[in-house]
């Protein structure tokens, strides 16, 4: 080989420091492989072990959102303050840029629309390869604890975890909520503990009360979805909750996208989830950003 003589000598062995044991940050995670542990530290701030997740997937169910009609032009202006994407395929491929540099949470369940009563019977949405194609970090997929669909929508979980596991990429596992479920401690309880004993690296799930329990139940990072729009200043006190009572972020869409000023919005929940405003700061920094840009 070219370089077999005249090499630098080497003699930095560093023999006073033993090489240390690393844990990893993100919670449940230390037994992973290093490149799912790589689209985890992407996804969950190493400074904070938090994320934001700005959710823009609803069109798959919901078709034109409201706030989504262009995503071209309501979701380019919120990516850079997003800490990842969660998005279709579809979306992505159409109207977001692959400039942002930001991990993708992609949508890889679909089966039904609102126009259904029950929702609860999905299918896997993506292959594998093409989940890697879209240079995915995560893989969401919805699961219906309860509903008809359980069954199946159990399968897709335990499905894509596998086919992700295989390339070290995690899944999100989504906690629905069927239109006959109560949205009770106890329901969220069981159901984000199944999620992740069957494998999920990442729970989604709703906020709730003795949240605190839930989360402490929860052996993975729990992420709490907005839902509705509610006002900015409920928006805020839902996010501030949830990361007191232990979160590791929020998966926001409507929250921020059908905001007055989706920019400020998304830049005071990120007050909440990395710098620990309270509800009140965060607001006073939604109204200076709505102020600035009006
Ligand atoms: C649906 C989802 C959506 O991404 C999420 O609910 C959207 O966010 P929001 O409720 O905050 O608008 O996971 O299962």
């Amino acid at each position: 080989m070219a370089d077999k003589d005249g090499m630098k000598l080497a003699k930095d062995y560093g023999l006073d420091v033993p090489q240390a044991n690393q844990s990893f940050y993100v919670k449940g995670m230390d037994h992973v492989d290093w490149g799912m542990k790589d689209r985890l530290s992407r996804i969950f701030r190493p400074d904070t072990g938090k994320t934001v997740m700005l959710a823009f997937d609803h069109g798959y169910m919901m078709g034109a959102t409201a706030g989504l009609e262009r995503m071209d032009l309501s979701i380019e202006p919120l990516a850079p303050y997003a800490d990842a994407l969660m998005a279709t395929r579809g979306a992505l491929r159409s109207c977001i840029q692959p400039i942002h540099n930001k991990p993708v949470i992609l949508r890889a369940s679909a089966g039904s629309t609102v126009l259904k009563d029950d929702m609860s019977h999905e299918v896997t949405a993506v292959d594998i390869d093409d989940a890697v194609r879209i240079n995915a970090s995560c893989l969401a997929v919805q699961v219906f604890i309860g509903a008809n669909g359980e069954c199946q929508s159990l399968n897709n979980l335990l499905k894509t975890i596998d086919s992700g596991a295989r390339l070290g990429i995690p899944t999100l596992g989504v906690t629905a909520v069927g239109k006959e479920m109560a949205r009770t401690t106890r329901y969220f309880m069981l159901a984000t503990r199944v999620l992740a004993e069957l494998g999920s690296h990442i729970v989604k799930t709703y906020y709730c009360d003795d949240f605190e329990k839930v989360v402490a139940a929860c052996p993975v990072p729990i992420v709490v979805a907005g839902g509705k729009k509610v006002t900015e200043m409920e928006a805020l006190e839902l996010t501030y909750k949830s990361i007191q009572a232990g979160a590791a972020g929020v998966d926001m869409g409507r929250n921020v996208f059908q905001s007055d000023s989706p920019v400020g919005m998304i830049k005071a929940i990120n007050g909440v989830v990395h710098s620990g405003l309270t509800p009140i700061q965060a607001y006073d920094l939604y109204e200076t950003e709505k102020s600035a840009q009006a």
